[in-house]
């Protein structure tokens, strides 16, 4: 599985360019589903049939990556940028970006902005001597990426985009190993999410799931000084409560709870008091879809060495794998 995580972390995906991502997980999962197909916003949706007719869940996890778009480009050759999604403009200075054509860059910034920095203080440097040369290389308008190796310390891995890409491993993952799905399952790997959940809103529109699970990072309080909260790295897959875009369906928490229970997976309360998933649009679809998040445990989300733990994944696979064997018919 780590494997799987380290290919899908070293993609190029940033929101709206995820084919490269979504083309990958297409062969991961091309012979475990029944049909696997896209749509229009770049959604990739496979299906497995469940034994039984009647209920669907749709789980959902975001391809998509935070990145960079250019906006300018000086007479010297320096590059300006637009964020994609909410990038952590402290993690910048010094870290590099690739961008959609190929061409790397440092990231550095003008003198003296130590203090108050913000993106228009910020410039790229591709190596170009002018504009004219950094136009062979790149062009206005065009996205990119933070430009980051993973690294496998052992039960802990970094890398950039583990948001979502992790989420999008324990869905393929999850998909390999169940073997009596009771209900039709939907494993949607959305495009957009960073910028505001979209692809998830159109996938769910169409599919009219009956249950909706996103799977996504939550953060953790478990680092110095951190904000205090109940979510520590190791100590199992969270559920969700709360967060701004959702608030859990109680029916739908207590079942992932008694789910957990029942098969001896580890897992903790997930209440996330800023920030949102997939599940914030999926619940509001239509008249409205029972939802809520399992959700894997992340330091330093948002910066490009984003931490997880093997067995908090491990577990987040085991829990969709016994959501996905429920008869929810009997719920
Ligand atoms: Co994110
Ligand atoms: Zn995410």
């Amino acid at each position: 599985m780590k494997t799987v995580i380290r290919q899908l972390t070293e993609a190029f995906g940033p929101s709206g360019y995820e084919t490269e991502v979504t083309e990958l997980i297409k062969t991961m999962v091309a012979k475990h589903a029944d049909e696997v197909k896209t749509d229009v916003l770049g959604n990739l949706i496979a299906i497995k049939n469940g034994s039984q007719d009647g209920q669907s869940i749709m789980f959902a996890a975001h391809t998509d990556e935070i990145g960079v778009v250019v906006t300018h480009i000086d007479d010297q050759g320096f590059l300006r940028f637009g964020s994609v999604g909410g990038v952590g403009i402290s993690t910048l200075v010094g870290n590099r970006v690739r961008f959609a054509g190929g061409a790397v860059g440092a990231i550095y910034q003008e003198k003296g902005s130590w203090k108050e920095l913000t993106l228009d203080k910020l410039y790229v440097d591709i190596g170009a001597e002018n504009k004219e040369e950094a136009l062979k290389k790149v062009k206005v308008g065009e996205f990119g990426i933070f430009h980051r190796e993973f690294e496998d310390l052992g039960d802990r891995l970094i890398a950039k985009s583990m948001d979502d890409r992790v989420g999008c491993a324990v869905l393929i993952e999850a998909l390999k190993k169940i073997q009596n799905p009771k209900n039709t399952l939907y494993f949607v790997f959305t495009a957009q999410e960073e910028v505001g959940l979209r692809g998830a809103r159109t996938a769910a529109y169409g599919l009219e799931p009956d249950l909706g699970i996103a799977l996504d990072v939550t953060l953790t309080g478990d680092m110095p000084e951190a904000r205090r909260m109940a979510v520590s790295l190791g100590k199992g897959a969270a559920i969700k409560v709360k967060d701004s875009s959702l608030i859990t369906h109680p029916k739908v928490k207590d079942l992932l709870v008694t789910l957990a229970e029942e098969n001896k997976i580890p897992y903790q309360m997930e209440v996330l008091e800023a920030g949102g998933t997939d599940a914030g649009a999926i619940h509001l679809t239509k008249a409205g879809v029972p939802s809520g998040a399992i959700s894997i445990p992340t330091r330093y989300v948002h910066s490009p060495s984003e931490m997880v733990d093997m067995r908090d994944v491990e577990a987040c696979v085991n829990l969709v794998v016994a959501l996905a064997e429920k008869d929810l018919a009997s719920v």
